[in-house]
């Protein structure tokens, strides 16, 4: 797909600023600083587009790119990072909640690890819970370049082993430095966007 407008709408903190409208959306979750925000950037070849850092915690509202005036991004703050609150912790969790069960334009989720690693507690609790409420989940591997060829693809049988991804949703091995898997990575966008 061809990114020829990518703006953000807004950065909701709470649920009633989430965008009404018509447009179809997608949103990304993954553990904090696993690539969320650069995966975006990447993928609407926008260099800052979503803001990214080396400090875990970056982004901590919903953030709402509007695309071609078609679709819509979500940038979801990340979880499983260790110095956050209990109180911002439940915070976060029923705003994620308020979202996942409420937003009707939402048609998928792209789930993001970290292909060096096994999925994390937090990461199996999200994929179940997001497949609990019926959602497809496009599971994106990335930071790829990180390892070599033959890690990735014994990595890759270890999350969809462990996570127990289900034989309809996808599973992309990415990454933001590279661009590999940027083409698999908007078709299975574009599938269940408008598919
Ligand atoms: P939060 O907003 O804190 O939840 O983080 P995030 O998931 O949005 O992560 P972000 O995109 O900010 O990236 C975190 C760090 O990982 C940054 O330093 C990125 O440059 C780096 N990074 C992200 N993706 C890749 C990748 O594919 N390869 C490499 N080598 N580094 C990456
Ligand atoms: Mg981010």
């Amino acid at each position: 797909m061809k990114v020829i407008e990518a703006d953000l709408v807004i950065s909701a903190g709470r649920a009633d600023q989430f965008p009404p409208g018509p447009f179809p959306e997608v949103a990304l979750s993954g553990r904090s600083n696993v690539g969320k925000s650069s995966f975006i950037n990447t993928i609407l070849a926008r260099k800052a587009l979503a803001r990214t850092s080396q400090r875990p915690g970056k982004t901590q509202t919903l953030n709402f790119y509007k695309i071609n005036d078609r679709f819509h991004f979500v940038d979801v703050p990340g979880y499983g990072y260790a110095k956050v609150s209990k109180k911002e912790r439940d915070a976060w969790g029923r705003l994620m909640e308020t979202y996942f069960e409420t937003r009707e334009q939402l048609r998928g989720v792209v789930l993001l690890v970290d292909v060096r690693h096994k999925p994390t507690e937090d990461d199996r609790m999200m994929y179940d819970w997001l497949k609990h409420h019926e959602q497809k989940v496009i599971v994106v591997a990335t930071k790829a370049d990180k390892i070599s060829k033959g890690k990735q693809q014994k990595q890759l049988a270890v999350i969809k082993r462990d996570l127990d991804v289900s034989p309809e949703d996808p599973v992309v091995l990415f990454s933001s430095e590279t661009g590999l898997g940027k083409d698999k990575a908007w078709r299975e966008i574009s599938d269940a966007l408008f598919g």
